[in-house]
């Protein structure tokens, strides 16, 4: 990203003070690229993903989920891949990947793991509703950017831990900003700049962490569609209430984001109801 030069220093800062982010496995990694192959090997998939025990887990548990539907339970992944279309099994892939950097509560932004989570799989899961009802063809980007839009709150929130409160302060005292001036105005950077930048490190592709760096930019969001789509299903899960913290409504939507998302009105509603149904089903699964 071509950052100015003091928002680049403060973004090295952020991440040289900060240990206890892990790389993204490179089992994710792996499998990703394969899934990129239109002519997809079950099999050997299924090899890469089985070394990591925690992404393997994690997907049998969501794929069992009332959500994706699969007409018995099942108990490997090879099981799973048969029964579940190529874009299922990219969402459950990516979802299953993030479940493990969300272990710990934000405790500045005031988000359970639970809340957290459920948030960015419905974020995903509406962000998937909507491209399949617009017609996108290769949606892993926008899975990606949609399930992981929210990551550099867990950045933002292991760098500044007392600062959390100042921030709190900060909207309190001046309710015509918006969550990401505040941001700005305390820590110099926001959470869609730091995720951007995460994802970036982390080898994603431009059109991912461009979404990400995009989701609350009000003017960057119009620019793709990738970034357009995150925006909106962030802003309807938002709406819907599903594992907000304290920035819930503390955002603006540009005029043109429908458009610049390819999305038309009469799909809002079946794809809000959709992503409600599957989300509970989801969240009965997991966090029984
Ligand atoms: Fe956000
Ligand atoms: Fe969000």
């Amino acid at each position: 990203m071509n950052q100015p030069s003091g928002l680049a220093a403060l973004l090295d800062e952020i991440f040289q003070k900060i240990d206890r982010i892990p790389n993204f496995p490179e089992t994710a990694q792996k499998a990703l690229r394969l899934l990129q192959d239109e002519r997809l090997d079950f099999k050997e998939l299924e090899r890469v993903v089985r070394h990591d025990a925690a992404i393997t887990a994690n997907f049998l548990k969501l794929v069992n989920s009332a959500a994706f539907g699969l007409p018995r339970k099942v108990n490997t992944l090879l099981q799973a891949f048969s029964l579940l279309g190529i874009n299922q099994i990219k969402f459950v892939l990516i979802a299953s990947c993030m479940g493990q950097y969300l272990k710990e509560p934000i405790k500045g932004y005031n988000l359970t793991p639970e809340q957290i989570w459920t948030h960015s799989l419905a974020c995903g899961l509406m962000a998937e509703a909507l491209a399949r009802r617009g017609g996108l063809s290769r949606p892993e980007n926008l899975f990606t950017a949609a399930l992981l839009h929210d990551i550099g709150k867990i950045v933002i929130d292991l760098y500044v831990e007392g600062e959390m409160e100042n921030l709190r302060e900060v909207l309190q005292k001046n309710p015509e900003l918006t969550f990401m001036q505040a941001e700005w105005i305390v820590l110099g950077a926001d959470h869609g700049i730091v995720g951007a930048e995460l994802l970036r490190r982390w080898g994603f592709p431009k059109e991912v962490y461009f979404a990400v760096r995009a989701h609350h930019d009000e003017s960057l969001m119009l620019e793709t569609r990738t970034a357009a789509l995150t925006a909106l299903s962030n802003a309807l899960v938002n709406l819907m209430g599903i594992g907000t913290g304290v920035d819930v409504f503390a955002y603006h939507l540009p005029e043109g984001l429908l458009e610049a998302a390819k999305v038309s009105e009469k799909d809002l509603y079946p794809a809000i109801v959709e992503t409600f149904e599957k989300a509970e089903a989801i969240k009965a699964g997991l966090f029984a």
